[in-house]
């Protein structure tokens, strides 16, 4: 089969792999119908998580249609359509049945590395290094499910893939995020980063009765997407000191909860942010913390602050002075997807949300190489990729806006000037 490879940073390659297959009684093998490039795989692409190793197949925002089951799944059979949430999850636990699926103690067979680094291990993560337990990725034609008998959710017929996709991860994520919030009725909600998982948040918050939402990006469609399908204030941090205006916005008080949906690559041009991307760009430090920093004292006093963004491993400077003296409530975590799969799934059946408005370009698999560029550079008014695998190298974006070809250089620029001419360096679609 064709699946996207991590082959070094900033290098993916599409390439013919064995196919997956049912290696344990409550294993499924799916077909992937579509799949997503997700922020967090951009963290792999970049080459700020460690264990990753050449040939590793990326993705973990993938649904599809169920080919074949181990003996114990008595409830999928060859045909169903399911969304497959990204933690990898027993169901059977001491963290499973207490509904928090992402710290699943028996789906991370490399616990040991992960061990080292945070005491104990989180669940495994499709396609998200072998610290998270080298699993195959779903940017692929198949994928192998394991305890896929709990790990799905089967989709109704009537609901496109398209509007149920984002299901198994960022959906789920942005509700969460809000969730943390503790919202209550006409509360102030600021949230960091106009992203795919800033936009479910930005939605959510409101789902969850906050008053208003004021969010924080610098690029151009992002900002208006939040604009237009948030309902939200914005604010462009290279426009504004973005702390004095939360004040001033606030009537002097602060957001009553911030979030943080930027993670490990924030950008910004104080001090901070450059001391980051300094020290980072020097391996001297894990992540770039400056959103989260910004948030932590943005936020008012008593406030709540959730943390959706990825980090990976060692923060400078935190002001958790900040934390501590404005008592603030911190909460975080890889998101627990399958709680999120019914209450969520209804829903978008019963049109309250359709999450198919976030995406920005329909790719065919073989494009990958070219996707994970324009996601990552925001190029091309990119907001949200999906990737079809059975549209090998046609890729119609569908949505009137002009496709790329790897290799031609050009890019439809959003404007602000990063990595242009990256595409052509990428040596085209193939890699
Ligand atoms: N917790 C989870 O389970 C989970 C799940 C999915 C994604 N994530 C994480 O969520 C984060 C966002 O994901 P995404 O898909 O939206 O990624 P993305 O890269 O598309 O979006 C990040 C956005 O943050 C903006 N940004 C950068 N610096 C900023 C700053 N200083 N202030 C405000 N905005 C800034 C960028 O311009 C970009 O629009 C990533 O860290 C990703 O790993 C977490
Ligand atoms: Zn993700
Ligand atoms: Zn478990």
């Amino acid at each position: 089969m064709r699946a996207v490879c991590w082959s070094g940073t900033t290098n993916v390659r599409v390439e013919e792999v064995p196919d997956p297959r049912i290696l344990n009684p409550r294993d499924a093998v799916v077909r992937v119908t579509l799949t997503a490039i997700c922020g967090s795989d951009l963290h792999l692409y970049d080459g700020y998580v460690p264990t990753m190793k050449r040939g590793d197949i990326l993705g973990h925002e993938f649904m599809g249609e169920v080919m074949e089951v181990g003996p114990a799944v008595k409830n999928l059979k060859p045909g169903d359509r399911i969304v497959v949430p990204f933690p990898i999850s027993c169901g059977n636990c001491f963290f499973c049945k207490s509904q928090q699926f992402s710290l699943c103690e028996n789906s991370n067979p490399n616990a040991w590395i992960a061990e080292k680094a945070y005491g104990y291990s989180p669940a495994g993560i499709y396609g998200y290094s072998h610290m998270l337990g080298g699993y195959a990725g779903g940017q692929a034609e198949y994928v192998r499910v394991p305890f896929a008998d709990v790990d799905h959710i089967k989709i109704p017929d009537g609901l496109t893939d398209e509007q149920v996709l984002f299901l198994g991860d960022i959906f789920p994520t942005g509700y969460m995020a809000a969730e943390n919030c503790n919202i209550q009725l006409g509360d102030t909600v600021a949230v960091w980063g106009c992203g795919p998982v800033g936009q479910f948040a930005i939605q959510s918050a409101w789902m969850l009765g906050a008053g208003r939402v004021i969010a924080i990006d610098r690029v151009p469609e992002r900002l208006l997407l939040a604009q237009t399908w948030g309902r939200a204030e914005t604010l462009d941090y290279e426009q504004v000191d973005v702390l004095d205006t939360l004040r001033d916005m606030t009537g002097g008080r602060g957001p009553d909860s911030c979030i943080d949906a930027v993670g490990m690559e924030a950008h910004g041009t104080t001090f901070d942010a450059y001391y980051d991307k300094a020290k980072q760009a020097l391996r001297l430090e894990s992540d770039r913390a400056h959103s989260l920093r910004e948030a932590i004292m943005a936020c008012r006093k008593g406030g709540h602050l959730s943390v959706p963004g990825v980090y990976g491993g060692f923060l400078d400077k935190m002001p958790m002075g900040a934390v501590v003296n404005k008592a603030l409530t911190l909460k975080t975590g890889q998101t627990h997807v399958h709680r999120y799969l019914q209450p969520l799934l209804e829903r978008i059946q019963e049109g309250q949300i359709d999450p198919s408005r976030l995406i920005s370009h329909r790719l065919g698999l073989d494009e990958a190489p070219m996707a994970y560029e324009i996601f990552k550079h925001k190029q091309d008014n990119c907001i949200k990729v999906v990737l079809n695998p059975s549209e090998f190298g046609k890729g119609g974006n569908g949505n009137g806006r002009h496709r790329h070809h790897g290799g031609n250089g050009g890019n439809g620029g959003s404007g602000h000037g990063q990595g242009g001419g990256r595409l052509a360096g990428n040596g085209g679609v193939h890699g």
